[in-house]
């Protein structure tokens, strides 16, 4: 079975709460939460009054994809926000384990991320040591981009680290994903699938959101 998490960058950022309700009561898991600070990434979205202000509000696993550098610096702020989950880009971190453990120190999950030219083998030592990987499939910065498709057999790669590695962790997919394509992430490995375009730019949310685990059945 297959999560989903409605990424907020395609919400209606004047009708927040709102949105989000439409994707918790269509029974999306996790809120997927892209936090961008024009630094690693060109665009700049949201910080931790925005997740502390949902906190409480929305019954989702809160998912705190941190697009930015020195992520260190702001772990803590983030998990008093009300992070559940903290996922950090390897390439924005220079001492890498040592980030997961402060992430880990705080009660919370901890995650890292790969763009898409990032390969797998950077992970491969601290894999014990994580709850999920997420994999880009497009480059991170702007939602409604397109999937990349020579990130399925790197999917594929990851899947068969965590079987011979004998871990049970999330892979979680990102960009570009829809009702169309998600067969093929699933059928790769992934079961966390973000989408934000294909899930708030839907003018029918339940029946996009149906129609996502339909067609994730493998
Ligand atoms: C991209 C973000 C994604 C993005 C996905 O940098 O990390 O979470 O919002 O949006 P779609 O599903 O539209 O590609
Ligand atoms: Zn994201």
């Amino acid at each position: 079975m297959i999560k989903l998490a409605p990424s907020i960058l395609s919400a209606d950022f004047s009708n927040l709460l709102s949105d989000i309700k439409v994707v918790e009561d269509a029974g999306c898991e996790y809120l997927h939460i892209d936090v961008m600070d024009g630094h690693f990434v060109p665009n700049i979205t949201i910080g931790p009054p925005v997740i502390s202000a949902l906190k409480g509000k929305i019954d989702m696993v809160f998912d705190v994809h941190l697009m930015i550098e020195n992520p260190d610096k702001y772990i803590e702020a983030f998990a008093d926000a009300g992070a559940d989950l903290i996922v950090v880009h390897q390439e924005a971190c220079t001492h890498l384990h040592r980030t997961i453990q402060s992430i880990k120190a705080l009660g919370k999950k901890a995650g890292v991320a790969l763009n898409p030219a990032t390969p797998i083998e950077t992970i491969k030592h601290i894999i014990h040591d994580i709850d999920m990987v997420l994999i880009m499939t497009v480059n991170p910065g702007f939602g409604g981009q397109k999937f990349i498709e020579s990130m399925i057999p790197k999917i594929k790669e990851l899947k068969s680290l965590c079987l011979r590695e004998n871990v049970n962790i999330d892979i979680q997919v990102d960009g570009g994903i829809t009702p169309e394509n998600v067969k093929k992430v699933v059928s790769a490995g992934a079961n966390i699938i973000v989408a934000g375009s294909a899930i708030f730019g839907s003018n029918d949310i339940k029946q996009t959101v149906k129609l996502f685990r339909e067609n994730s059945v493998v």
